[in-house]
C-alpha cells in the first residue's frame, strides 16, 4: 500500500511550530489536534457516501450523506491519546479503543501493557493513531495485535504525524496491506532511535513529563 505524505502547506506550517523546542505543552497539544484533523480529511478521501433523503427549506432532495462504515479510532498510548480529539472533530460518533504500548528504554522493543477494543468492529474502518513512527516497533506490534483479533490490515489506516524512513520501511515490510498517512518523513534516527530533526519525545512534550 502507498505511503501518503500530506504535504498541505498549513499542515507543514503547524508541524514546524510543533517541532520548535520553545512550543509549550498547551500549544503542542492544540497543534497535534489541529494537524490530526487535517490529516484525517486526507485519509478519508476515498470513503463511500450513501444517498440520504432530506428536506431543505425549499424542497425534498436525495443527496450524499452519512459515511457507510462505522469508524473506530485506536490510539497507541500514550502519545496517541493527543490525536483522539482531532479525529473526533471529524467523526463525533466514532468509537475509541486503546492499545497501551511503550518502547522499552534500553532495548527499544515494544512492550504491551493495555488493550481495550470496542465490540463488534466487523466492517468498520479503523484508524490506528500515534504521532511518532520511529523504528516502527510500536506500530508493527499494534497492527500485529489487531490482526490476531481478526481485523484485516486492509481495514487499518495508520496515521502518524512524523516518521523516520526506518519506521516507514518496517511497517511497509511487515504489513504491506496497511495504508500509512504521515505529515512528514524526516531524515533518520539517532543512536537512541529518536527521529531527526524530529520534535523530541512526543508523549513528554504533550503531557509535560
Ligand atoms: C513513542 C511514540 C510511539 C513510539 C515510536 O512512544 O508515541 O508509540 O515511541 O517509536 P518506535 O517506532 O521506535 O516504536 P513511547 O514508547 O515513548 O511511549 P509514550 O507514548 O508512553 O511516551
Ligand atoms: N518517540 C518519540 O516520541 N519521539 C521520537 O523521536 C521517537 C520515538
Amino acid at each position: 500500500m502507498p505511503v501518503h505524505v500530506t504535504s498541505h502547506p498549513m499542515i507543514q506550517h503547524k508541524l514546524t511550530v510543533l517541532r520548535r523546542k520553545e512550543t509549550p505543552p498547551k500549544d503542542f497539544r492544540e497543534l497535534v489536534v489541529e494537524i490530526t484533523t487535517c490529516m484525517a480529511y486526507e485519509a478519508t478521501r476515498e470513503f463511500h457516501l450513501r444517498e440520504v433523503d432530506i428536506e431543505t427549506p425549499l424542497m425534498k432532495a436525495r443527496l450524499k450523506g452519512v459515511i457507510e462504515n462505522g469508524i473506530i479510532i485506536m490510539p497507541i498510548l500514550r502519545a496517541g491519546l493527543g490525536m483522539v480529539d482531532g479525529m473526533l472533530r471529524l467523526f463525533p460518533d466514532a468509537r475509541v479503543g486503546h492499545i497501551g504500548i511503550y518502547r522499552e528504554h534500553d532495548t527499544l522493543k515494544p512492550v504491551e501493557y493495555y488493550c481495550k477494543f470496542p465490540q463488534e468492529m466487523e466492517g468498520d474502518a479503523i484508524f490506528l493513531i500515534d504521532p511518532m513512527l520511529a523504528t516502527g516497533g510500536s506500530a508493527c506490534a499494534a497492527i500485529e495485535f489487531m490482526k490476531t483479533r481478526g481485523i484485516p490490515g486492509s481495514r487499518i489506516k495508520f496515521l502518524c504525524i512524523l516518521a523516520a524512513p526506518e519506521g516507514v520501511a518496517a511497517v511497509e515490510e511487515a504489513h504491506p496491506d496497511v495504508d500509512i498517512y504521515v505529515a512528514a518523513i524526516d531524515s533518520r534516527l539517532n543512536e537512541q532511535a529518536y527521529i531527526l530533526p524530529g520534535l523530541g519525545d512526543a508523549g513528554d512534550r504533550m503531557f509535560g513529563t
